[in-house]
This record gives structure tokens, sequence and C-alpha cells, in this order.
């Protein structure tokens, strides 16, 4: 068994099994992730098991953004010009609910993160966001170091990259 990341393929992987206990983020996979890749919009990416390489364990989807700068801690607006903050939004990360509490929620995040760092090599990237669907949500982004914006209490940011 290998764990793997990659783009979601319709050709390849199942979409139509995939449930997490949220409808809204089970139909976002199976009716509008490949739409949306094609059009530009957001970009899903799966986590997998090369075992078992159709079977979707958890994704996430990302797109460009950006933020306002007042929506940072005074603390991380230190040195910024006054433009809009370069970012890239998870908006939306879902693991499949056989498998929840096994670290993949954690996995995801982390490879959201990494592909955030690597993107700075190419193009300016200050910080990941996510819009948190609930409390427990923001409370589990929070626990990965993810802090409020300003005016959304649902929408958390994390910086990346060195400063
Ligand atoms: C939220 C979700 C992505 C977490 O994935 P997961 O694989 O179950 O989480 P992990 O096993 O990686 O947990 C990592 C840590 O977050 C905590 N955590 C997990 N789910 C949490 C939740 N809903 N609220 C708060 N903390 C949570 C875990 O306790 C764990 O902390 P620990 O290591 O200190 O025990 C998953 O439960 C899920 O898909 N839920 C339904 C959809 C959803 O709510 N998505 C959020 C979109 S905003």
């Amino acid at each position: 068994m290998a764990l793997i990341f990659t783009v979601l393929d319709g050709r390849r992987h199942n979409r139509e099994d995939f449930t997490c206990g949220v409808a809204e983020l089970d139909d976002y996979l199976r009716r509008r992730a490949g739409q949306h890749q094609r059009d530009g919009i957001a970009t899903t990416h799966v986590l997998i098991d090369d075992a078992e390489p159709v079977r979707i364990l958890g994704y996430c989807s990302l797109s460009a953004a950006q933020l306002h700068l007042h929506e940072l801690r005074e603390d991380d607006r230190k040195r910024l010009p006054a433009y809009p903050v370069p970012a890239i939004r998870m908006g939306r990360l879902a693991v499949s609910n056989t498998k929840q509490g096994r670290g993949y929620g954690q996995l995801l995040l982390g490879h959201a993160v990494n592909l955030a760092v690597s993107v700075r090599q190419t193009m300016g990237v200050r910080v990941l966001i996510v819009d948190a669907k609930d409390e427990r949500a923001a409370a589990f982004y929070e626990g990965f170091g993810f802090r409020r914006t300003a005016s959304a209490a649902l929408t958390l940011y994390l910086p990346v990259g060195s400063s």
C-alpha cells in the first residue's frame, strides 16, 4: 500500500462512490469538479491508495485567489505592500467517511501547503485560504495554525513559505 496524490481524472477515479458525510462536498466531486477543472476554475487533487487506484480516499480543490490586506492579522501584515495579498484557496476538503480519523485530512492539507510553497518558485503566493463550512471545521484548520480573517470568521488563512 502506498498513498499517492494525483489530479482528479474522471476516466480513472470513481467519483460516484465517494461519501464524506456532507452532501454538498460529495455532490461537488461527482458533478462539478471535472467541469471546474476543464474550465480553469479549480483543480481537484485526490488521495488514493495505489493498491486500489480507482477509489478516492479524499480530495481537496485549489484555485488562485487573493485576500485584502486588512484581513490579515497586524503581525502578518508587516512589510507587505498595500495591495491584495496573493493567495491559493482550498475551496473544498473532504475525506471518505470510512477513512476519517486516520490522518488523511492532515495529509491533504499538507499536500495543499506543499503545492502552495512550490508555486512560490514561479509566482507570488503569501497565504493558503480555506472556507470552513462550520465552527467544527474552522477548529480543525486552527489546529494546523490557520488564523481567522478579520471580517469572515469561517475564512481562515495560513502564511506559506518563508517570510
Ligand atoms: C474534516 C475532515 C476533512 C478531517 O479529515 P480526517 O482525515 O478525518 O482528519 P485527520 O484524521 O487528518 O485529523 C487530523 C486532526 O484534526 C482533528 N479533526 C478531525 N476532524 C475534525 C473536525 N471536524 N473538527 C475539529 N478537529 C477535527 C483530529 O482530531 C486530528 O487531530 P489529532 O491528530 O490531534 O487527533 C473529514 O473529517 C471530513 O471530510 N469531514 C466531512 C467534510 C468536512 O467537514 N470538510 C471540511 C470542509 S470545510
